[in-house]
């Protein structure tokens, strides 16, 4: 099987860099229409598919990106592999600001979207108990630390509604879950992405120590966007060495991720 990077850019990502014979792609699904067109292309011999997920322009706030196109749009493409980056606050000291967390759990408490592509008429419970590929999230891993960022492989999101940042009472309840970032936009499109058994991996940039911090004041766009400005560059440069880590061939997930559905399919077939 042949190799297709899905990235699914969040605040200060709106590009792949060196992308070849890139051309933006209208994809239309069942689930309506994705953030934005998708920007096709190849990247070291190896295709690729950029889609920003708050839509050129940033119009899609995190509750209303449309993430259940976003990741039918991806598979249509024939993506195999999906990288997802997006800003985050830190709810750890030691996961400083411009620091890169490669997620590999979750807490949802996101409650005003769309989280499955099951429902009537065909029923399905999938398997998240680890919802990130590992493989993939190594190679991530290794892509960022190549370029010279810090990386953390491992840690616990927070998924939150928005678009309100969190109070004070809520960050340190977080905190003491055992959370280690915060963000908007990780979930349903991590569940949803092994719904559709594509191997998924997080790459969250601390923007922010939201505002937990007693030495950092509280969590604002700026300061979020000062970050990310300041770090989007190392972002695409992980993106670049992806290719040539991954490579062209693709044997099967060794974690399954591309089998997810085998054993969660409730509803009769004959219905
Ligand atoms: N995205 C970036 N920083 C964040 C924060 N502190 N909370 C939620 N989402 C964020």
């Amino acid at each position: 099987m042949k190799t297709m990077i899905g990235v699914i850019g969040g605040s200060g990502i709106y590009q792949i860099d060196g992308l070849e014979g890139a051309s933006w792609v209208k994809v239309k699904t069942p689930w309506g229409a994705p953030s934005d067109q998708v920007l096709v292309g190849r990247l070291d011999g190896v295709p690729m598919a950029f889609l920003p997920r708050h839509g050129r322009g940033h119009v899609h706030s995190p509750t209303t990106v449309p993430y259940r196109a976003n990741i039918d749009a991806l598979k249509r493409l024939g993506v195999t592999d999906v990288i997802a980056v997006s800003a985050c606050g830190s709810l750890r000291e030691d996961m400083a600001p411009g620091d890169f967390v490669i997620v590999d759990q979750y807490i949802d408490r996101t409650f005003g979207r769309e989280k499955s592509f099951f429902g009537t008429g065909c029923v399905a419970h999938v398997s998240v108990a680890h919802p990130t590929c590992p493989r993939l999230s190594s190679a991530c891993a290794q892509a960022a630390r190549a370029g010279g960022i810090k990386v953390h492989e491992g840690g616990t999101y927070l998924a939150m509604e928005g678009p309100q940042f969190s109070t004070l009472a809520e960050s340190k309840l977080y905190r003491s879950w055992g959370c280690d970032v915060i963000g908007m936009t990780g979930m349903p499109e991590a569940k949803l992405a092994r719904e559709a058994e594509l191997c998924y991996a997080s790459v969250a940039m601390v923007t922010d120590y939201d505002c937990w911090h007693e030495s950092h004041g509280a969590v604002d766009v700026a300061t979020v966007i000062a970050t990310l400005t300041a770090n989007s560059s190392q972002g695409r440069s992980m993106v670049s060495r992806l290719p040539g880590l991954l490579g062209t061939d693709r044997a099967p997930c060794p974690h399954g991720c591309d089998r997810a559905l085998d054993n969660a399919i409730m509803t009769a077939p004959e219905m």
